[in-house]
């Protein structure tokens, strides 16, 4: 067996999300279709005699111990009784505090190595349960889906068919969102309103871009374009370029939009400029992101 795997981890984005209601913990129930993106940072697992050890390259992500990186592989290890400790290296394309997952796609990606490493000691469903415990998004990128409908906090998932492949364009504006901001802010919004209504989804409708884009945005635009007119600014002339869909990706700050084709998608590229946002081209995948494999 390998001492060293590589693997890809791919971003998400939300083509809807709903928030459903404040669970008395302080959570919130949501519904919402997750949408895995090519853009992806790379990460590299060695096995070491023991202990963790984390390298970022491409963005500041703070103190080792906290990156969710680093607690997925302490979960991982306790779980095959630290047989062997590991040294995690992260490339990092994914910006952070965007909603577009990166942070939990690394976790998801950090347990599906070390697993390899440990020769898949970890059984399937225990791997989820992992990725449950360490946030709200991991167990879709752990679910190995290129689209799922999620429930719960996100966690419980229907794995879907995806569309074909469509070309993608994320708008990533000078500033982050914190989750928990985010969510604080929908709640003082809410107070006053009525519980949500009732809803039949339906599969074919979630069969075709174009039918997806017709489902609905995400709850979080409502809060976020008033509190920040830039991000709105930035929602709006994306929508005038013409995508299948535009949403904010779970709670910000990016923008994201879907294209019929990759000519459409550059001239909105063109469009947008980079003076108020910087852009990355990507596309959605329709295949679940590949296992780990040997380095050498
Ligand atoms: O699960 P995750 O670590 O991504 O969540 C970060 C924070 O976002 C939580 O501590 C909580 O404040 C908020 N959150 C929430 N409901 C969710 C997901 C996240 O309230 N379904």
């Amino acid at each position: 067996m390998s001492d060293s795997v590589r693997l890809a981890a791919h971003a998400k984005m939300n083509a809807f999300l709903r928030v459903l209601a404040r669970e008395t913990g302080g959570y919130h129930t949501i519904e919402t279709l997750f949408v895995l993106l090519e853009l992806a940072d790379e990460v590299v697992v060695e096995r070491t005699g023991g202990g963790i050890a984390l390298e970022v390259t491409g963005a500041d992500t703070g103190p080792a111990e906290q990156n969710l990186a680093w607690r997925a592989a302490d979960l991982l290890l306790q779980a095959v009784r630290r047989r062997f400790g590991v040294r995690i290296h992260l490339t990092k394309h994914i910006p952070l505090r965007a909603g577009l997952g990166g942070g939990s796609s690394d976790a998801a990606a950090v347990l599906a190595a070390v697993n390899a490493l440990a020769d898949h000691a970890v059984p399937r469903h225990e791997i989820l349960q992992l990725a449950a415990r360490l946030g709200s998004d991991v167990p879709f990128f752990a679910s190995g889906a290129a689209l799922a409908l999620g429930w719960g906090r996100g966690e419980r998932l229907l794995r879907l068919p995806a569309p074909a492949a469509a070309p993608a364009l994320i708008a990533v504006p000078p500033f982050g969102i914190s989750t928990p901001d985010a969510y604080s802010a929908l709640d003082r919004a809410r107070q006053q309103d009525s519980p949500r209504g009732a809803l039949a989804l339906d599969q074919e409708a979630l069969s075709t871009w174009g039918s997806i884009g017709r489902l609905g945005g995400n709850d979080f635009e409502g809060v976020l374009f008033p509190a920040a007119p830039r991000l709105r600014e930035v929602f709006e002339r994306m929508a005038g370029t013409g995508p299948l869909l535009v949403r904010v990706s779970g709670s910000g700050s990016a923008v994201v939009a879907l294209y019929r084709g990759a000519a459409d998608r550059d001239a909105a590229a063109e469009a947008m400029g980079t003076g108020r946002q910087a852009l990355i081209r990507t596309a959605t995948r329709n295949a679940p992101a590949p296992s780990p494999q040997p380095t050498s």
